[in-house]
């Protein structure tokens, strides 16, 4: 781990966590050899060209409007067909970039591509950095109830480009942080005595001041870390893993070491 982020390979996939991602990403692309195209949520467009442009070998960039409401069956034929005009074949990888919406869509399209293509995925939400993104759940919504057709295919890799945190909502922001907390009320240990116990914080203080600071969780044996200001910062706590919290208003301290 370094000052500017962290890579974890728990999973058997790399899970990159940093305030940019781009350096890293860049140089995937470039291990993974080959075209790849990317999926990109149409909110995030901004991120999307941030990362992508000029990176050799970029087949096209193909934008979608989703929201819960567009996590559906039709939905993934639009992108189906999109990737088809694009030129993809059985080797390109599909790099989405987008919140837990599209790491659930892009990646259920990604997986039923050609029989499944490699999938690879850029969280810009909370809730994809801590949850959506990773463990390789992928699927959409039928009529009768949420996440009812899906698959399970493990990514490729994972990114969470913690830059974008910066302008999630903040109800968004909000349903990660309670994603958050509820895995550390299942995993118990340290991570849950941390928040019965606001206020006593391993590692000292972090660098950086503001009434947002930093968050994150253990799950699935990965530490994501991430900061909802830009000028706060990752900072290495007790035990040699990231200690990472966040702060807004009356509300608790939340860390993970
Ligand atoms: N597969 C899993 O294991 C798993 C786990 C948890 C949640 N989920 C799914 O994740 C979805 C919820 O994820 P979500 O909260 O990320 O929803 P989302 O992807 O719809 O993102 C929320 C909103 O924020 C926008 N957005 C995303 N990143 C942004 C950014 N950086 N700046 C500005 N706007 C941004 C999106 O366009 C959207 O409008 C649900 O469909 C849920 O079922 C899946």
């Amino acid at each position: 781990m370094s000052a500017l982020g962290s890579e974890n390979h728990d999973l058997g996939y790399p899970i990159v966590v940093a305030p940019s991602v781009r350096a890293a990403l860049t140089d995937f692309l470039a291990r993974q050899g080959g075209r790849f195209v990317v999926l990109c949520d149409a909110n995030v467009v901004s991120y999307g060209h941030e990362l992508t442009n000029g990176v050799r070998d970029r087949l096209a960039f193909i934008p979608a409007r989703l929201g819960e409401r567009r996590k559906r069956l039709s939905t993934v034929e639009d992108v189906l067909r999109a990737l088809l005009r694009s030129g993809a074949d059985r080797k390109t990888l599909v790099l989405g970039i987008g919140g837990g919406v599209s790491s659930d869509l892009f990646g259920f399209a990604a997986s039923m591509y050609m029989r499944g293509v490699p999938y690879a995925h850029v969280a810009t939400s909370l809730v994809a950095m801590v949850d959506a993104a990773i463990g390789g759940k992928t699927g959409v919504d039928l009529p009768e109830g949420k996440n009812l057709a899906g698959t399970f295919s493990n990514p490729v890799a994972v990114f969470a480009h913690i830059d974008a945190l910066a302008t999630l909502p903040y109800r968004n922001m909000r349903e990660g942080l309670a994603e958050m907390v509820k895995h550390a009320v299942i995993e118990g240990g340290d991570l849950f005595a941390a928040i019965l116990a606001p206020g006593d914080m391993p590692g000292g203080e972090p660098p950086g001041e503001g009434p947002e600071v930093t968050a994150g969780v253990q799950r699935q044996g990965c530490l994501i870390g991430m900061s909802h200001c830009s000028t706060a910062s990752f900072f290495p706590c007790t035990g040699g893993t990231w200690c990472v919290r966040w702060r807004c208003g009356n509300a608790p301290w939340l860390w993970s070491n």
